[in-house]
């Protein structure tokens, strides 16, 4: 299956991260993601068997525990990609903590010998919508109150032609 590792957000961020959303959808043309898809993302694991699974688990354990909340602070609107198939995202400020529980779940599964993407440095990031043509200037809008994640998941992800589908297999409590 295919799989990644995220931090799930509280609801009142994605309410409010919905509402952004609504908002940025009147100006900016693109594929805006389901509320429920809402995550940020630590490691992405591509396809993996049933005994990855496990050591995927074994690693979440490893790397939550005795952990506290991390701290979730909007950090700016941005973009991965170019002319109409551009991503847009709302940016999460690089907090200690953040980093450290990042670094904490990439090292244990490189210690479990889990393979996940690390072509690209860590920019944490929630994505907001997909095949976007990026207009010159972004609206001002207001971002969603900063916060804090308790919840480290490792998710199936089910491609669809209607988007991907998220499904949470196991989850670590933060803090
Ligand atoms: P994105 O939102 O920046 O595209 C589920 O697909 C999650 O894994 C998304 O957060 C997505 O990041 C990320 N993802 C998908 N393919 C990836 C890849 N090849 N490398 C890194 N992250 C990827």
């Amino acid at each position: 299956m295919r799989a990644f590792i995220a931090l799930e957000l509280p609801e009142a961020f994605e309410d409010e991260l919905a509402a952004l959303a609504r908002m940025l959808h009147r100006s900016v043309g693109g594929r805006f993601m389901r509320r429920e898809t809402y995550h940020l993302t630590l490691a992405f694991l591509g396809e993996i068997d049933e005994v990855t699974v496990r050591d995927a688990i074994a690693a979440l354990d490893e790397a939550g525990a005795a952990r506290d909340a991390v701290p979730l602070v909007p950090d700016g609107l941005g973009s991965f990609g170019r002319g109409r198939n551009a991503t847009l995202w709302l940016g999460i400020a690089p907090a200690p903590a953040l980093m450290s529980l990042a670094e904490g779940v990439r090292a244990a599964l490189v210690a479990r010998e889990v393979a996940y993407d690390d072509g690209k440095p860590f920019r944490p990031h929630i994505t907001l919508a997909r095949r976007v043509t990026m207009p010159s200037a972004l609206p001002q809008l207001p971002f969603p109150r900063p916060d804090e994640v308790r919840a480290l998941t490792l998710f199936k992800s089910t491609l669809a032609p209607d988007g991907a589908q998220y499904k949470p297999l196991y989850t670590v409590a933060l803090g």
